[in-house]
């Protein structure tokens, strides 16, 4: 949706808009972070965030429960054991132009209110593209060592590093008695093919690139596996530590190699925008002579003090910025434009390429988002065309390179039946994409369906992929979901099949067995309603509790004139177009005697309210800010109280109840006294602070 767009939606429009995009958004961390799977480039991933930032800039009261922003990477795969994070393992914001980074620079200057003379000087580093991890150490030796997981939980994968000889298993003196070092593991390019080249020998899949095959490495539940791998590590951070920290990002570099650890280099102690710029355009020259993909630079505030002051927005920090190398480009011509069908029957179409390599990596297969991209760029088979990749698995066409070719092929046409169960695709008016209609008749619809219902956030039953669900599908073995939990008396049946075997049939139905207790959110989203993601489900699941209640509910929400409509509607993030979608499935009949008959085979969780977080003497506190503060901007000072769980506001009311009053005050400060605000000079709000 192109920005200006946003200016004419309506507010359900609007809510049903971010409510997709953060599904999006989310569908892609998991692909990216968890399952090593991207399926768009980095620049698209991160222009899809822009899009969700601006329109929830527009309509902040519109924020999905699942806001990307205050999450970092993707909810946690299974198989490892979850450790907490002393301190969050947080991301970086992306700068893309020069203009960014100055801007970097300026805000930063603004928040600490600190002079234009006064030096302000940064650390330069090369970013690596691998994947982060957060190593323990109590009393010089390595106890533990976590991926970033979703910023506050990681996975344990201790057994997995402690092989690597970038890490030291103990630290050289002296050292304080427990500290969190953190860091990239990365696969060196090298290192990379040849561990490719032995893949593709023992009929293994070659993965896309260095930066998947370092997480899918690390990730490996036999650690022995992993211990074969050719993973290295680099340190740039510190999380928790017992002593107090090196006063600069300089200092701290020095300390974290006489520990023992490999730096990041070439960095560089750069003093102004200019320098950073400079640095930038180095890094790019000699990016390719590195041994291992650096997909930008980042920029660190360098003294520690100011870091702390600047501290934190949601999911990265303020000190510090990754300014990211332009995506890499090849050309190469398209040979056949393939459509997949979804869940829902959206067609998408697929770019087949002759292969090329594209930043050290061979690229066969590029997305074509939908039919007006393919008219809008006159892509036609046989077209030489430009790509782009970002540190991807599946690149994006940009554009066909000889448009005037006189030799060129036919204007592509698109299917107006669905390649695989023939029956007709509609696109309905104003919608991007095309749907099969062959609902429950169509065999990719249903297989995706059932691939959906036993994915890693729904049931989570592994062992079916692709090729077996289809061959259930077409053997009659499993048409819907329900026939998934009496396939045990198949068994034996299976068995014999070509390619199954005992011990793999037997672990299907252990595994099958393994999920007939479910939880209520888990359930809803399994159920693949159509705008109903994980998130969605989960309000839906903590607003009605069980099963049953939420059953009753939606069948009564029917008449939209019923308290039970209204209801509905009036939950945070659930609009009328949601609503519509969650009506509409339950009016169908085959949908409810489905869930009647998952019923009797699963068990339903009810659903289980979170532990409340701790407090703090401003947690669910409502405060003003009036004034000149001279020890913090008024951006620090709002921060700071944001941090500390209270609400700023723009005016004082009888629900404020802080006024924090600094020099000049105006009449803010009146209104507070006459309606008995409590009114703080910047003295007592420190106080506060320190408190
Ligand atoms: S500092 C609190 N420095 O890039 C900030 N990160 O896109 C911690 N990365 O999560 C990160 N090179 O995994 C930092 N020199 C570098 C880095 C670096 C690569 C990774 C890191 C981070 C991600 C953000």
């Amino acid at each position: 949706m192109p920005r200006d767009l946003f200016s004419i939606l309506s507010e359900s429009e609007a809510a049903a808009a971010l409510q997709d995009m953060a599904r999006e958004i989310a569908r892609h961390d998991v692909l990216y972070h968890q399952k090593d799977v991207p399926e768009i480039s980095d620049a698209a991933y991160d222009a899809l965030l822009q899009k969700y930032r601006d329109l929830r800039a527009r309509f902040p009261h519109l924020k999905p429960a699942d806001d990307p922003e205050e999450r970092v990477g993707a909810p946690l795969a299974s198989g490892f054991a979850k450790v907490a994070h002393d301190l969050p393992m947080l991301s970086l914001a992306n700068a893309f132009t020069e203009t960014d980074v100055t801007e970097f620079v300026a805000r930063i200057r603004r928040f600490l209110n600190w002079p234009d003379e006064s030096p302000l000087s940064f650390m330069a580093e090369p970013k690596i593209d691998g994947l982060s991890c957060s190593l323990r150490y109590e009393k010089g030796a390595l106890v533990g060592a976590a991926t970033r997981g979703d910023g506050r939980m990681g996975e344990n994968i201790t057994a997995n590093v402690c092989t690597m000889a970038d890490i030291p298993t103990q630290l050289n003196a002296p050292f304080p008695d427990r500290l969190d070092i953190r860091g990239e593991i990365y696969i060196n390019r090298a290192d990379f093919i040849g561990l490719n080249r032995a893949r593709e020998i023992e009929g293994e899949l070659p993965f896309a690139n260095p930066r998947n095959a370092a997480a899918g490495s690390v990730r490996q539940l036999d650690p022995t596996i992993s211990a074969k791998r050719p993973l290295r590590f680099f340190a740039y951070a510190l999380g928790a530590c017992s002593e107090a920290m090196p006063e600069s990002q300089h200092a701290l570099r020095a300390q974290i190699a006489a520990w023992g650890f490999r730096l990041n280099e070439p960095a560089r102690l750069c003093m102004n925008p200019d320098d950073l710029l400079d640095f930038y355009h180095f890094m790019g020259s000699q990016r390719h002579s590195l041994p291992f993909d650096i997909d930008g630079v980042v920029y660190k505030v360098n003294d520690r003090v100011a870091q702390e002051r600047l501290g934190f927005v949601s999911r990265s920090p303020r000190w510090a910025i990754a300014h990211k190398f332009e995506a890499e480009q090849a050309e190469t011509r398209l040979t056949a434009i393939g459509i997949q069908v979804g869940r829902t029957g959206a067609l998408t179409p697929v770019a087949e390429l002759e292969p090329v390599t594209v930043g050290g990596v061979v690229v066969s297969r590029a997305t074509l988002h939908n039919e007006d991209e393919i008219a809008r760029k006159d892509i036609r088979v046989g077209d030489f065309v430009r790509i782009q990749r970002a540190g991807d698995v599946i690149p994006q066409i940009i554009g066909v390179i000889d448009a005037q070719s006189p030799t060129r092929g036919d204007p592509f046409v698109f299917p107006t039946h669905c390649p695989d169960c023939g029956s007709l695709a509609l696109r309905e008016e104003g919608m991007a994409v095309r749907r099969c209609t062959g609902g429950l008749i169509c065999p990719a619809q249903a297989v995706e369906r059932l691939r959906h219902f036993v994915s890693r956030l729904a049931f989570n039953i592994e062992g079916l992929g692709e090729e077996r669900v289809r061959e259930l599908w077409q053997d009659n073995l499993v048409r819907s979901p329900v026939d998934l939990f009496d396939l045990q008396r198949h068994a034996a049946a299976l068995q014999k099949r070509e390619g199954w075997g005992e011990k793999s049939v037997t672990k299907l139905l252990a595994a099958i067995e393994g999920r007939r207790v479910i939880a209520l959110d888990r359930f809803i989203y399994a159920l693949g309603i159509p705008q109903i993601g994980e998130a969605t489900a989960k309000l839906l699941a903590r607003h009605y509790g069980t099963c049953g209640t939420w059953r009753t509910a939606m069948h009564a929400a029917d008449n939209p004139e019923s308290p039970a409509r209204r209801e509905l509607e009036s939950i945070d993030q659930i609009g009328p177009l949601i609503a519509r979608d969650l009506i509409g499935f339950f009016q169908e009949a085959h949908n409810t005697d489905i869930l009647d008959a998952l019923e009797q085979r699963v068990t339903i969780q009810p659903y289980e309210k979170p532990t409340v977080e701790s407090t703090s003497p401003l947690t669910g506190k409502t405060i003003v800010f009036t004034g000149t503060l001279t020890g913090m901007s008024r951006a620090e000072a709002k921060a700071k109280a944001e941090s500390l769980g209270a609400k700023v506001a723009a005016s004082v009311s009888p629900k404020t109840d802080y006024l924090v009053a600094g020099a000049d005050a105006g009449s803010k400060a009146d209104k507070a006294r006459i309606l008995g605000v409590e009114v703080l000079d910047e003295a007592a709000w420190l106080g506060i602070l320190e408190s």
